[in-house]
């Protein structure tokens, strides 16, 4: 898509959260609010992405500063339309398209966005609504048809009993054309039931000067709508945990039980790869075709499983890389590891891998076996094909060499008979 901003809308306190943070910092199925509609704008192919913070902006700014968008600061929040105000200096001079969402709608995909751009293009038009129809509308801006297309959007609270019984709704994402949006942007008015200058006004004025505004209907009513409640929150976990499993078990995965999986919405897993129940995966996790994985295991970090690993009940792996074939099916904690191929690693094995200050590294090469109950202290090293037995406690900048097993607190090479094991 050439030519295409988004702006995202996230200055607003969230009042009706009751939270000391700012409402799109809210997590939902694991992810600030605030990724989603980021993370759409992104894959649709928005050249830039602006988001425009007020109420905590600098904890916003912090929790995405890696994301590389651009922020826009509105000072008080004066209602949606705004907020677009705020970001007038920022767009200054661009001659293209501008999404707009919201900030607390997380549901909205970056096709859609895409189409909205395309029927923008394709007729026209200075704006394009992106709308749902609901059986419950309430709390939402309403779509008012005329014979001559969309005619206004009027707000819950502005809104008569006919109007009130209107099921077609605004989803608050729109693609303008920004230079007719910015035309009209002056005569927004506060004098409103909120007392704000609100974007949908904006749509109005486009109207009245003769623009064409058009109404796409989502395909998906669910995709309209917002987050506002800590009710609607918990609703939006849910189903956008259910989406993350849904394109999982559609590439392949096998999910025993749906209700129980937690899934990172940005974690990769290979085809054929079972997940058992209470398994939760937070993290940019990769896992590779053919594993198995629980029941009740955790994985998080950036952690990469290759293919066919078996994680088992109680086991967590976090921040560590294993590699193909390995196994650690009962009890286990692995952090900050390099974990070789067909490794195993027993129950109750712990890599200490926090030493007070800093985490420290575990490699366990090719092949190797740690025994039951094992301690890795890092920084150490189990090399390839070597071997510890149960209950040792492997001390800190050790390596147990390759063909060895070492044994016992602090542990050493063992020896039988006099002879060593080779
Ligand atoms: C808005 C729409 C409504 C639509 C609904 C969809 C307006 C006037 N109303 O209502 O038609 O049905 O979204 O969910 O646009 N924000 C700012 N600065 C402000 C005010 C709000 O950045 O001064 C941000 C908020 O952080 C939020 C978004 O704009 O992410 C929408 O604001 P919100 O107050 O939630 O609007 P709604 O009442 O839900
Ligand atoms: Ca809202």
């Amino acid at each position: 898509m050439g030519n295409v901003k988004a702006l995202i809308l996230a200055a607003g306190k969230g009042v009706r959260m009751n939270s000391e943070r700012p409402k799109v910092l809210l997590e939902v199925n694991g992810l600030p609010l605030l990724w989603y509609p980021v993370c759409a704008a992104k894959a649709a192919g928005a050249e830039e992405v602006l988001v425009v913070v007020g109420a905590g902006r600098e904890e916003v700014q912090e929790a995405f500063t890696d994301d590389g968008l651009t922020f826009v600061i509105q000072q008080e929040q004066r209602g949606t339309g705004h907020a677009v105000i705020s970001a007038r200096e920022a767009l200054s001079g661009f001659d293209g398209y501008v999404l707009v969402l919201c900030g607390d709608s997380p549901f909205i995909e970056s096709d859609t966005l895409e189409r909205l751009v395309s029927h923008t293009e394709r007729t026209g038009a200075a704006c394009t609504i992106l709308t749902s129809i609901l059986d419950d509308p309430a709390g939402y801006g309403r779509i008012v048809r005329g014979e001559m297309g969309v005619r206004e959007i009027v707000e819950e609270k502005c809104a008569d009993e006919a109007q009130k019984a209107i099921r077609e709704i605004n989803s608050g994402t729109y693609c303008f054309r920004w230079r007719d949006l910015d035309g009209v942007l002056d005569g927004l008015r506060d004098e409103n039931p909120q007392g704000e200058y609100l974007l949908t006004d904006a749509i109005g004025l486009l109207i009245a000067r003769g623009s064409r505004v058009e109404a796409v209907v989502s395909g998906d009513p669910q995709e309209g709508l917002g987050v506002n409640t800590r009710a609607q929150q918990a609703d939006a976990s849910k189903i956008l945990r259910r989406k993350v499993l849904d394109r999982l078990m559609a590439e392949g995965v096998t999910v025993v039980d749906p209700v129980s999986a937690f899934i990172d919405p940005r974690a990769e897993i290979g085809p054929d790869t079972v997940i058992n129940p209470f398994v939760v995966i937070e993290g940019p996790v990769k896992i590779g075709a053919r594993c198995r994985i629980g029941p009740f295991t955790r994985i998080r970090g950036a952690t990469r499983l290759g293919e066919g690993v078996h994680l088992g009940n109680f086991v967590e792996v976090t921040r560590s890389a294993v590699s193909e074939g390995s196994r650690a099916l009962h009890l286990a904690f692995v952090g900050d590891a390099t974990v070789g191929g067909d490794v195993n690693i027993a129950a109750g094995v712990i890599t200490a891998n926090f030493d007070g200050n800093a985490h420290r590294v575990t490699e366990i090469g090719d092949g190797a076996s740690v025994g039951a109950g094992t301690v890795l202290v890092a920084p150490c090293r189990v090399a390839a094909g070597g071997r510890t037995g149960a209950g040792a406690v492997l001390t800190r900048g050790k390596t147990v060499p390759s063909g060895e097993i070492w044994v016992g607190v602090p542990a050493k090479e063992l020896v039988r008979d006099g002879h060593t094991n080779g």
